[in-house]
C-alpha cells in the first residue's frame, strides 16, 4: 500500500535507488521533490502552496486521513493579532494571515462568522493588563479595537459580569474540517499525492541530503518501542517539510547528523474542553479573559451550529517519548 502511494506519486522526481550497501544497504529507496511530514493544517497549506508554485509534493501522515491532530481538538477562532509582541513575526503573520483566511473562506464559500470577541477584566486589578493588550494590539496593527465599559459589554452580552472590556470586532469561527478539505483538494489538484497510513520513524544525513525512513503505520500499532527499528522504505527527498505538529521535535531528534543544537525544547501540556449543555448558546460573541501562563485562558468559544464550550484549561505534562509519539494512535 505505502509502496504504491508513493509510487503512483512516481512523476518526473522518483526513481529507484538500488541498494547502496551500508545499514540500510537491502532496503527500497526512492527520490522525491517535496516532502511534506503531516497533513495537519500548516501540512497540508504548505503543500498546497508549494504545488501551487510548481513543485510535486508527497505528504506523508501517520494517521489513516487528514487533520485529526491539533488540527481538530481547537478552538477554531480566527485570531485578530492581538496578543502576540509588537514586531514579533507572529504578531504580521496573525494579522496578515487574519485577511487571508477570511478571503479564501469567503472565495470558496467555506462556513465562517466574523462573530467578534470580547476580553474581558473582571476585576479593577486587571485593567492595567486589558489596555496593555489594546496598546499592543493597535501596534500589531488592528485598528477596529474598543475599549468598553463593563455596563457596555453587558448590554452586549446579558450574561456575563465584567468591569470593563475590550471588543475586538475582527475575531471570528471557522469550519476547519472545511477549510482543511478544500486545501487537500486544491493541493491534489496540482499534483500533490497524500499518503496516508504511513509514518516517517526517523531519517540519516548521506550525501548531503536527509533520508527519510518510513514504516507502515499499522506495523507500529502494537506499541513498538523499539529505537533501532529498521525502515521498511527510505524516501530521499530534495526538500523535507517537517509538520509534524506535537511530534515535530522528537521526530527531529530522530533525524542523525542534523544539528541538533537548533532543535526549539519542546514543552507540552494537555488541555479538556468542556461543553455546554444547553440547547439556546447564551452568548453571541467569543468571550476570552486575560490570558494566563501556558494560554489564552478558559474561554467561551461557539461553533457554527451553535455549541458552546468552555476550555481548554492547561495541565502541565512531562511530554511524550518520541518513538510512542508516533505509534500511540
Ligand atoms: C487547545 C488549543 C486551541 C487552539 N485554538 C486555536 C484557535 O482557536 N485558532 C487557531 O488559529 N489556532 C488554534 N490553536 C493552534 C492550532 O490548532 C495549531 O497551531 C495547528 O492545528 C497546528 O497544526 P499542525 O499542522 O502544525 O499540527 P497537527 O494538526 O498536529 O498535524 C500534525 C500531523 O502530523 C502527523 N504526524 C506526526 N508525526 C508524524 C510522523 N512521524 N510521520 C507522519 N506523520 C506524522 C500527525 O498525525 C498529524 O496529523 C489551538 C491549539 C490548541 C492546542
Ligand atoms: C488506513 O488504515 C485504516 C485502518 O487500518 C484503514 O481503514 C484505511 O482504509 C487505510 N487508509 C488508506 C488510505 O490506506
Ligand atoms: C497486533 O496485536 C494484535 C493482537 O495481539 C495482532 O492480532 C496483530 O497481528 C498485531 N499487529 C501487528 C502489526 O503486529
Amino acid at each position: 500500500m505505502l509502496r504504491r502511494a508513493i509510487r503512483s506519486y512516481g512523476g518526473t522526481f522518483a526513481r529507484a535507488i538500488g541498494s547502496a550497501g551500508g545499514a540500510y544497504g537491502g532496503i527500497p529507496k526512492e527520490t522525491a521533490d517535496v516532502v511534506v511530514i503531516g497533513a495537519g493544517v500548516v501540512g497540508i497549506a504548505v503543500a498546497r502552496e508549494l504545488a501551487l508554485r510548481g513543485r510535486e509534493v508527497l505528504v506523508v501522515e501517520a494517521a489513516s486521513t487528514f487533520g485529526t491532530g491539533t488540527s481538530s481538538r481547537n478552538s477554531e477562532v480566527i485570531h485578530a493579532g492581538i496578543y502576540y509582541p509588537p514586531k514579533s513575526l507572529k504578531a504580521s503573520l496573525c494579522v496578515k494571515g487574519r485577511k487571508l483566511l477570511y478571503k479564501y473562506c469567503c472565495e470558496r464559500g467555506i462556513p465562517h462568522r466574523q462573530t467578534g470577541k470580547i476580553i474581558v477584566a473582571t476585576s479593577f486589578a486587571e485593567i492595567p493588563k486589558l489596555e496593555h493588550l489594546l496598546r499592543s494590539g493597535k501596534e500589531n496593527g488592528i485598528e477596529d479595537l474598543r475599549l468598553m465599559e463593563g455596563f457596555q459589554a453587558m448590554q452586549m452580552e446579558p450574561e456575563l459580569q465584567c468591569v470593563k472590556a475590550l471588543l475586538s470586532p475582527s475575531s471570528g469561527i471557522v469550519d476547519s474540517h472545511s477549510f482543511m478539505l478544500s486545501l487537500v483538494g486544491e493541493a491534489e489538484n496540482s499534483r500533490t499525492t497524500f499518503s496516508y497510513n504511513t509514518t516517517v520513524i526517523g531519517g540519516h544525513i548521506e550525501d548531503s541530503f536527509l533520508h527519510l525512513h518510513i514504516y507502515e503505520s499499522k506495523g507500529l500499532q502494537n506499541g513498538t518501542n523499539d529505537a533501532q527499528l529498521l525502515p521498511q522504505f527510505v524516501l530521499i527527498p530534495r526538500l523535507v517539510i517537517n509538520a509534524a505538529g506535537l511530534c515535530a521535535v522528537p521526530l527531529a531528534k530522530r533525524f542523525h547528523g542534523i544539528n541538533q543544537g537548533i532543535l526549539p525544547i519542546a514543552y507540552y501540556a494537555r488541555g479538556c474542553y468542556f461543553t455546554l449543555s444547553k440547547t439556546k448558546t447564551p452568548f453571541s460573541h467569543l468571550i476570552y479573559p486575560l490570558p494566563e501562563d501556558g494560554g489564552l485562558g478558559v474561554h467561551v468559544t461557539l461553533d457554527l451550529i451553535g455549541i458552546v464550550k468552555f476550555g481548554p484549561d492547561v495541565e502541565w505534562i512531562d511530554g511524550v517519548d518520541d518513538i510512542s509519539c508516533f505509534t500511540n494512535r
